[in-house]
């Protein structure tokens, strides 16, 4: 029953009134890729990511990059042969049986949720920032969650909740927003580059790997590139986002492929640049533990003007992948509920916008919970741990449906997809063991709850159990 699964034309056919409205196309796609992957990762954990690793945090851009690339191509393949919401998780159901496809599932709640979470708090730190230098102090009580001596943290639930209205209006008004908020992140990373590359200083790249290759403890800390990359991996997802909304896009063959493997690149290119401008400025260690390195940088050489301006640029931006990431959240959990693994109530569509509304109030509320009462850091890596977890399902579909389905028609084929397949388990297999041991402790406990509530709910309820003929 674990393994029982439903076929390749099951997942893309649906009732009517429950199918998602066909409203996106390649320019909203491969914006909502970017505007999911250029957020917190980039303009924060840089900072953290150089901590661990000193100067190599480069090469720790570049594991990671190459890791998300190869989970890039087979998502790309996967995402045009199966144009249904839901990503991995739908993958999984068609590939790896239900059981698997619930566990994906369950990590994707980690993944989408987490990083929203995530971001909401790290745009909080540069409101509150930006508020307090300009001489307004506002009640510590509302500033931070309860691990930082607060009750809550209250910008990071607004900008949460104000998301969710965003999204609660329709589905091609936030993408279009989306494109502006996309276009000002970019900007302020092109003038970060501008400004800190003429700073650049080889003596500051001496020694380039202080702490070693292989992630290991020093000082009860994970240290080390590998360890870095673990973290610095948070900067890459997202471009997963675009596969969760195949079932919205007008030509999904190609409006997809452009989407994901184009987003993607645009990012790594962008990110060596920024990550060889920052600590080409600076030594590491003035960058590590930076709540904002890439202003800190530009003020450190002389462009305090520049810095304000970056800041101001995450402040107005990184909401952008506050809405993206919440956006897949709640395609997944649609997915699911319509599959009769979660209530399926939820799977209601507005027949005003197309777009499920209770669903994504629920997510926007308990995204604006977590984000409220817990600590940046730790979210962020059991956001990686659900997110690598889910990668590594997409590759193993890959290679799956390439023996199960030879002849099934794919508008874009990954190349060597068996090498590719298993690069990706491979790659974030080490990524993950590179991850603290108390992240990959709480990830076990969140799955261990997951299959309770799975063989408790999910499995008489499903779909398949009550229809099986619509496997
Ligand atoms: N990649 C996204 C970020 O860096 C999640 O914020």
């Amino acid at each position: 029953m674990f393994g029982r699964r439903k076929s390749l034309e099951a997942v893309t056919r649906h009732d009517a009134d429950r199918a998602l409205a066909k409203t996106l196309s390649w320019p909203h796609l491969i914006a909502l890729g970017v505007g999911a992957i250029v957020g917190t990762g980039i303009y924060t954990l840089t900072g953290v990511g150089a901590e661990r690793a000193g100067p190599a945090v480069i090469l720790a851009f570049a594991i990671a990059g190459a890791v998300c690339a190869c989970a890039a191509l087979a998502y790309a393949e996967l995402a045009t042969m199966i144009p249904a919401a839901g990503s991995a998780y739908t993958f999984s159901y068609a590939a790896l049986g239900e059981g698997i496809a619930w566990v994906v599932g369950w990590s994707l709640i980690l993944e989408y949720s987490l990083a929203c979470s995530t971001v909401a708090v790290g745009w909080s730190g540069y409101l509150v920032g930006w508020i307090q230098s300009a001489g307004v102090h506002l009640p510590a009580a509302l500033l931070s969650g309860p691990h930082g001596g607060g009750v809550v943290n209250l910008p990071a639930v607004l900008v949460a909740l104000a998301v969710m209205g965003i999204l609660v209006a329709g589905t091609r008004e936030s993408a279009t927003l989306n494109i502006v908020l996309v276009v000002v992140k970019l900007v302020a990373l092109a003038i970060f580059v501008t400004f800190a590359l003429p700073a650049f200083d080889f003596a500051h790249l001496q020694p380039f790997m202080p702490y070693g290759f292989g992630s290991s403890e020093m000082g009860g800390e994970k240290r080390g590139v590998m360890a870095a990359a673990a973290i610095v991996f948070f900067a890459f997802y997202g471009f997963d986002a675009v596969a969760t909304s195949a079932e919205e896009a007008k030509q999904p063959g190609r409006d997809l492929t452009i989407g994901i493997v184009g987003s993607m690149l645009v990012c790594t290119v962008i990110y060596m640049a920024v990550a060889v401008a920052a600590v080409g400025a600076l030594p590491f260690t003035a960058l590590a533990n930076s709540p904002e390195p890439l202003a800190l940088v530009l003020r450190s050489v002389g462009q305090p003007m520049a810095g304000h301006l970056i800041a101001l640029a995450a402040v107005v931006a990184l909401p952008s992948v506050i809405l993206v990431m919440m956006y897949g959240q709640s395609r997944i959990f649609f997915v699911m509920a319509r599959d009769g693994l979660l209530p399926r109530r939820l799977a209601t569509v507005s027949p005003r916008t197309g777009a499920p509304t209770l669903i994504t109030v629920l997510t926007g509320v308990s995204i604006a919970v977590v984000a409220g009462l817990f600590r940046l850091d730790e979210i962020a890596e059991l956001a990686n741990a659900g997110t690598l977890l889910a990668f590594i399902s997409v590759g193993a579909c890959l290679m799956v449906l390439r023996r199960q389905a030879p002849t099934a028609e794919r508008l874009f084929r990954c190349p060597a997809p068996f090498l590719v397949g298993t690069l990706a388990i491979l790659g974030c297999l080490y990524l993950m063991f590179s991850l603290p041991s108390a992240t990959i402790a709480r990830f076990l406990i969140w799955n261990a709850i997951g299959l309770a509530i799975y063989f408790a709910y999910g499995r008489r309820k499903s779909e398949l159990e009550r229809r099986p003929a619509t496997a």
